[in-house]
């Protein structure tokens, strides 16, 4: 699904987010474009999650605005919520799938619930989504019957049921061995080219950013650095961008 508006697909602006008291991010600015691949990298602890929540609706800036699709989470009065939210897919760390629920129900479960769509309807999408992830054969297994790999494509396939036209990913590798990585880059790489959708991801490993990324940002010390094309980040001489990339633990850059 593509997206003619003029708007951006993500706009941040003066954000500042404070979660328990504390300041976890502060005035960022930042503008994403439709068809964009954004990668967020950085420390542990740093903000990186918080950032994706911010730019999904779920967390409130304490001040400042994030325009999603032209428009202000924070305007928004809850049904008009709903319906941008279903412009958008997540996949957060762990994949969060339903233990109890199959491969069939998982991806099914946000049709259920957002759509008046018939039990048909539902099967076809679903198998659809579990093909376009290479898991048909698994269908009717629960996830603890599948593998790490596995499970991170079935949160993709559920995260793909609603024609999203913008994807978040918390780390979608974490835990994936180098070859699973590198099919589910590909992958995500593949269903992007497909559905031209809007991609942010979060990634701890910056081969992941690298491989993936049209543009990079590095979250640390309650900033939001923007580092630029690959290019650019490998070159670029940001005190903060140019720790993380040599990977040193001395420098401004706090580490958890
Ligand atoms: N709901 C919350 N309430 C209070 N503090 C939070 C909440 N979520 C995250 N934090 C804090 O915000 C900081 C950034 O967390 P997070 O975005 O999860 O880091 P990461 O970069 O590893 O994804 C951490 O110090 C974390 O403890
Ligand atoms: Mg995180």
């Amino acid at each position: 699904m593509t997206n003619q508006s003029k708007d951006p697909a993500l706009k941040l602006v003066n954000v500042t987010v404070r979660l328990g008291g504390d300041y976890i991010l502060k005035d960022v600015n930042l503008e994403i474009s439709h068809g964009e691949t954004l990668v967020i990298i950085g420390p542990s602890g740093s903000g990186k999650t918080v950032l994706l929540k911010t730019m999904a609706g779920i967390y409130k800036p304490e001040k400042g605005h994030v325009y999603c699709e032209g428009e202000d989470w924070q305007n928004l009065k809850s049904n008009e919520k709903i319906k941008l939210a279903r412009k958008i897919g997540m996949q957060f760390q762990k994949s969060a799938l339903f233990d109890s629920l199959d491969a069939f129900e998982n991806v099914a479960f946000p049709l259920r619930e957002h759509t008046k769509m018939t039990e048909a309807e539902i099967e076809l999408k679903v198998k659809e989504c579990l093909s376009s992830v290479g898991l048909l054969d698994a269908i009717h297994l629960m996830p603890y019957e599948l593998s790490g790999g596995m499970q991170q494509r079935l949160g993709i396939a559920r995260s793909l049921a609603l024609n999203p036209e913008i994807i978040f990913y918390d780390d979608p590798t974490a835990g994936l061995d180098p070859i699973n990585t590198d099919t589910l880059l590909e992958l995500i790489a593949q269903l992007k080219s497909h559905f031209h959708s809007t991609i942010i991801m979060v990634t701890h490993s910056l081969n992941c950013a690298y491989k993936m990324a049209d543009r990079i940002v590095l979250v640390g010390n309650k900033q939001v650095v923007l580092a630029g094309s690959v290019e650019e980040t490998q070159k670029s001489t940001h005190p903060l961008v140019r720790q993380f990339v040599a990977g040193e633990l001395e420098g401004p850059l706090k580490w958890d």
